[in-house]
């Protein structure tokens, strides 16, 4: 690599996703869109930054998302843009500007994309990230909330995973909240003195996010906290009650997490998370919930709205950690050759032939020997090579040269893609019996 271009290195906690990872990256987003579309989901995208009030007042501004962790500028109009930390607050933002509850709700729509938080970058926490999201809007039937939490479930199913835990929970609306975060503040109060500064702050801010501190004195400290499962008002037990009973049901095995709350201010009543065994801090694979409020906090009517999105990277980290092979990767069909001499539009023409027949095809542009060109095809893993040039070309015939016989014919031009055929479908005859 030239010493001067190796400097520039890609921004602290983002990488780059190079080939075969990106072969497999393509191979679990096939997967994962194929079981959403077939739960009824259609895909949604949207810009990679929104008006900065878009994540304020939908993700919180308490949150550490919006105090700490957000790549917000100012454009070149005096705009304040935020390049977008999570989907939904920006689905949502469609839903209200297109109107999408005209053309049926409830609403289901998927998305695929990076996402950006200004995090301490550590394995599994990166800068830019990317997610498979889904949400559902428009409906509080709690079948929903049992419905995306079955997707992820199906797809890691899909997948090959076995190592993961569903938890979850109900942290309620605002009537039962407004109690028990009463309750919760009297009870921080007592042990503020071992509280960090961090949970200091949220037990007057935002309580209930004391539980997602990751610190162990604080863990200690809350261990006998007040927990908001108990104090649900009668509705919010019904609708938990319910989504449970359904997710049996669907025979998606869970936990209840009475701790769990989640790192976003939007939901109400159903959260949940899956966890990996073996990621280490950062184990949770997919999150989501029910955010009732959140269409309203945006500036719409009363809708309800439940979702979950897919940390794609630790998605990844997870296959490969179950030892996971996505896919068999595509061998390259053929490599076209050309001894010395021969016209370099000949052998653009034989690839193009090739190519439009289906058949992935590459050639040599570096000028190599016929030599190097032949350690060149299997470098790069070709089935055939293709040579052309000499008396054959003259005659309008090529050499076919079948790299795992190591056996090789001539044929006119014309029968070139038929011959391949044959070779190719006898072998995935074979293979199938
Ligand atoms: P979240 O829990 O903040 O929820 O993120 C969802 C998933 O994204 C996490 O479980 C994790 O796998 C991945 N993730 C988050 N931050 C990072 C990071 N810095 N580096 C790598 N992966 C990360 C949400 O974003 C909500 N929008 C989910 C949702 C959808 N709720 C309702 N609908």
């Amino acid at each position: 690599m030239n010493a001067v271009l190796s400097k520039f290195k890609a921004p602290k906690g983002t990488f780059d996703i190079i080939y075969p990872d990106s072969e497999n990256l393509e191979m679990i987003l096939r997967i994962g869109y194929e079981t959403l579309i077939l739960h009824g989901y259609r895909r949604i995208s949207t810009p990679i930054f929104e008006n900065t009030q878009v994540f304020v007042r939908g993700i919180g501004e308490d949150t550490d998302i919006v105090t700490k962790q957000m790549y917000t500028f100012e454009d070149r109009g005096g705009e304040s843009l935020t390049l977008r930390p999570e989907g939904t607050a920006p689905v949502i933002r469609a839903y209200l500007e297109r109107s999408l509850h005209s053309s049926g709700v409830p609403q289901k729509l998927f998305y695929f994309g990076p996402m950006f938080r200004r995090e301490r970058p550590q394995a599994g926490r990166y800068r830019q990230f990317h997610q498979l999201g889904a949400e559902a809007i428009g409906s509080d039937d709690p079948a929903i909330d049992s419905e995306i939490i079955s997707i992820p479930d199906a797809y890691f199913r899909k997948l090959g995973l076995k190592k993961y835990r569903v938890i979850v929970n109900s942290i309620g609306c605002v009537n039962c909240r407004k109690p028990y975060v009463t309750f919760l503040r009297e009870f921080l109060e007592k042990v503020d003195a071992e509280l960090c500064d961090d949970c200091r702050k949220r037990s007057q801010k935002n309580p209930l996010r004391v539980f997602d501190c990751k610190e162990e004195t604080c863990a200690r400290a809350i261990s006998e906290a007040p927990v908001i499962s108990d104090y649900l008002c009668d509705g919010c037990r019904t609708h938990f009650h319910s989504v449970l009973g359904m997710l049996d049901a669907l025979g998606v095995g869970h936990e209840i997490e009475p701790r769990l709350v989640r790192g976003l201010d939007y939901y109400t009543r159903t959260a949940f998370e899956f966890i990996f065994e073996g990621l280490g801090a950062q184990n949770a694979v997919c999150g989501g919930g029910r955010y009732d409020y959140l269409v309203e906090a945006l500036g719409g009517p009363p809708t309800s709205g439940v979702g979950f999105s897919i940390g794609i990277e630790r998605l990844l980290r997870a296959i490969d950690l179950e030892g996971i092979k996505p896919v068999k990767l595509p061998r390259l069909d053929v490599f076209v050759a050309a001894v010395e001499g021969t016209p370099r539009e000949a052998v653009l023409r034989t690839l193009s032939i090739l190519r439009s027949a289906s058949l992935s095809a590459d050639t040599d542009f570096m000028g190599r020997s016929l030599k190097a060109q032949m350690r060149h095809a299997n470098r790069l893993g070709a089935r055939f090579v293709v040579i052309v040039g000499g008396e054959e070309f003259e005659r309008g015939e090529v050499v076919l040269r079948d790299l795992d016989s190591s056996k090789q014919c001539t044929l006119k031009n014309n029968e070139l893609i038929h011959r391949i055929r044959l070779v190719i479908e006898a072998k995935s005859g074979a293979n199938n019996e």
